[in-house]
């Protein structure tokens, strides 16, 4: 089976989908953010605030490189990930890539928690206000990138085993 890369913005839940997906389908779940932060040995919050936003996308783009001798594998990408050293494309070459789409008043409503606006140094400091502001131009500006990807899954909207399905023919097509 080709890679699984899952796209899209924080919050979307790439993370607790890939670890569904891997088991599902017997390959192993990595997420970039995780994989980053025990090789780094800090937290990402602590990358950005140590060496800066762009020593962090450095790694990211290294990290997918080093991915391509990997099989059977569900990558959970960080939401910056696709749109930057042509990651997306990439990630098309190689794999399957899943978009999963929310919009900005549902990704408003599950960042704005501070357990999971705290771990992300792009957003930690917003008010609420700031937050839907930050959220809406940014997601305007990213889709560009994930609209990129072979599948576009709603997360809220879509079945499990809709995907899955897509995902085995897709297998089988390519
Ligand atoms: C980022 C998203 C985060 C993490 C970092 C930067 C971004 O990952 O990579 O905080 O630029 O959108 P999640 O999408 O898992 O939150």
């Amino acid at each position: 089976m080709r890679a699984i890369f899952l796209v899209g913005f924080m919050g979307s839940g790439k993370s607790k989908l890939a670890k569904q997906l891997a088991t599902k389908l017997n390959c192993t779940a990595i997420d970039t953010d995780e994989f980053i932060e025990k090789q780094e040995h800090c937290t990402i919050a602590e990358l950005f605030e140590k060496h800066g936003e762009q020593h962090f996308r450095d790694l990211e783009r290294q990290l997918i490189q080093e991915l391509d001798f990997l099989q059977r594998i569900v990558v959970a990408t960080g939401g910056g990930l696709p749109c930057h050293s042509s990651l997306m494309e990439e990630m098309n070459r190689r794999g399957t890539t899943v978009f999963l789409k929310l919009n900005a008043k549902e990704l408003h409503h599950r960042l704005k928690e501070p357990k999971r606006k705290m771990k992300r140094p792009l957003i930690a400091n917003k008010s609420e206000e700031e937050l839907l502001d930050f959220i809406t131009d940014k997601l305007e500006e990213r889709e560009l990138f994930y609209n990129q990807a072979a599948h576009v899954f709603h997360p809220t909207k879509d079945d499990f085993s809709d995907l899955i399905q897509w995902l085995l023919l897709h297998e089988r097509n390519s």
